[in-house]
């Protein structure tokens, strides 16, 4: 979920979500993961809200040469390390908190080099951690149909098989290699669009972004990691942007909190175990009036919160999460 960084007079943007974040688990105390620091509004939201500690994972390490400047402000209450979320719980357990705002920082968009940005001409690469497969690996030497399943299944593009086929046929020319080259490319099989419609590579690049980072298969594990990582007690606060994204989280907590019934009439009746979580909030919170009035990015954004009960951690089917899978033919 995008989110402004710190300007250059270094004064600290309010990310989003982050008031009613605090709210929803407020009194803030004790040690905390932010799993997706980025440019560190909601560590140090947190941090000023009273947490004795905050432990900053981000996998791009542009977030944490971004800290250095300011980290100094809170004396050894700051900690960072450069992981992957997925894997939380190698870093710190037994913390009071979990926070996760899934998806990409403005910071990473804004920036050209990175490859995010349609908008923007750069190397089509998109790796938050800046190692592994670029997303010109992808476009370049995935098969037609995976390049078509992730547009469809990651980014919901109606187009996906047309598109797939567009960039094979330009790729067998020469390579792929800029984000305007593949934009251009995609707006050619697309309708123009309307005033007020998205850019028509909107779904594309959100799609490869997610193949790129294996966004989904990171939540995934991350809650699990959560699960792992929180003591009897502690807090889990996730915001995502994306509806594919809170559906796995609300199915996670859906199922890690026991009220999932039988969704399959035919299946048996399992031995329901101990919950691991209680829900804090019912329904997703969204951005209130003045957010929104401030933000309007923050509209598609969803917070969900719940507390770890004492039950042992486990593993969860990604497919009772509805973690969305890609056949690959690679
Ligand atoms: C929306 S931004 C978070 C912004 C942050 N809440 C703030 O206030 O500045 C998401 C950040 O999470 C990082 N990220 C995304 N997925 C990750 C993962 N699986 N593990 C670690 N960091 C991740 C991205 O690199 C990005 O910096």
């Amino acid at each position: 979920m995008a989110t402004e960084a710190h300007t250059p007079d270094r004064k600290p943007h309010v990310p989003v979500l982050l008031r009613p974040l605090l709210r929803a688990v407020a009194p803030v105390e004790g040690v905390w993961i932010d799993g997706t620091f980025g440019a560190g509004g909601y560590a140090r939201g947190l941090l000023e809200a009273g947490a004795d500690k905050v432990i900053g994972i981000d996998r791009d390490p542009l977030a944490h040469r971004m800290a250095a400047d300011w980290i100094g402000d809170f004396a050894g209450r700051l900690e960072l390390a450069e992981a992957n979320f997925a894997e939380m719980d190698k870093v710190a357990s037994g913390v009071d908190g979990v926070v996760l705002d899934l998806g990409v920082s403005s910071m990473q968009l804004d920036l050209a080099e990175r490859g995010f940005s349609f908008m923007r001409d750069g190397p089509l690469d998109m790796r938050m951690s800046q190692d592994g497969p670029s997303a010109a690996d992808l476009v370049n030497e995935a098969g037609e149909a995976e390049l078509a399943n992730i547009l469809y299944v990651y980014g919901e593009e109606r187009a996906s098989r047309r598109i797939a086929k567009s960039i094979v046929r330009a790729r067998a020319e020469a390579p792929i290699t800029r984000t305007l080259q593949l934009a251009e490319l995609v707006e050619s099989c697309l309708p123009r669009s309307k005033p007020g419609q998205s850019h028509p590579a909107t779904r594309s690049f959100q799609a490869l972004r997610i193949a790129v980072n294996d966004e989904y298969g990171a939540l995934y594990q991350g809650l699990m990691a959560a699960e792992r990582a929180l003591r009897p007690g502690g807090l889990l606060a996730v915001v995502s942007f994306h509806s594919v994204e809170d559906r796995m989280v609300k199915r996670f907590l859906q199922v890690r909190a026991g009220q999932t019934g039988n969704a399959n009439r035919y299946a048996p009746v399992l031995e329901t175990e101990k919950p691991q979580f209680d829900l804090v909030t019912r329904k997703a919170v969204g951005p209130d009036k003045d957010e929104l009035d401030e933000n309007p990015r923050a509209r598609s954004a969803k917070l969900r919160v719940a507390r770890r009960t004492d039950a042992p951690a486990g593993e969860v089917d990604a497919a009772a999460i509805a973690t969305p899978q890609i056949k690959g033919t690679r």
